[in-house]
């Protein structure tokens, strides 16, 4: 959808482009020489053409680099559904696109950044809750507890929080580009929640 609406947009755009110029062009044309100077007014016109063909694909190329990417996606924010959120305790919700899991605590919501801090490998839930290698990752053998608190292996610190926040209407969103370190869990990281 995205892609045709891009596409639509620089045909628009070079249709217009085209269109002034074409005008452009007849403004040119006429007077007493016009009928001895055939052959330049065809290679003028023809040049005009080219011209606005060019400039239609720069301006196909412009809406390509200015039309939002992110919407949903990592970078931006995430809006997490109402049948999306676990329960306290509850197996982690993981957002793909936006590359975080929401975890459910006693103390609120965490959305934890699945990149492993050692050498950036996704970290997968295994569980159990209470398991202190919860997160587990497999290429170096770094653990997380549920929290996302490091409790072994190679990594620096525990996994990277991103920014919860819960609206009156308790909707949940998450800004996948506002990552910030930790070296451990603090009840004040957790978002409180109430369904
Ligand atoms: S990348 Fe996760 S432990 Fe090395």
């Amino acid at each position: 959808m995205l892609r045709l609406a891009r596409t639509i947009f620089g045909l628009i755009f070079g249709w217009l482009v085209a269109a002034v110029l074409a005008v452009f062009g007849r403004f040119q044309q006429g007077g007493p020489m016009a009928a001895k100077t055939q052959r330049r007014t065809f290679v003028r016109n023809a040049t005009l053409s080219a011209t606005a063909a060019t400039l239609g694909v720069l301006g196909a190329g412009f809406g390509l680099l200015m039309w939002p990417n992110k919407t949903g996606a990592f970078g931006s924010e995430v809006t997490v559904p109402d049948s999306e959120i676990p329960p306290v305790k509850g197996t982690p919700f993981r957002n793909i696109q936006g590359k975080f899991y929401l975890v459910h605590n006693e103390d609120g919501l965490l959305a934890l950044y699945q990149k492993c801090p050692h050498l950036g490998c996704t970290v997968p839930w295994v569980g159990p809750w209470d398991s202190p290698e919860a997160f587990h990752c497999p290429c170096h053998g770094s653990m997380y507890d549920h929290n996302g608190t490091r409790t072994g292996g190679p990594a620096p610190r525990s996994m990277d929080l991103m920014k919860v926040t819960v609206e009156k209407d308790n909707t949940v969103k998450v800004d996948t580009g506002a990552i910030t370190e930790r070296a451990k869990y603090q009840k004040s990281q957790a978002t409180p929640f109430t369904a």
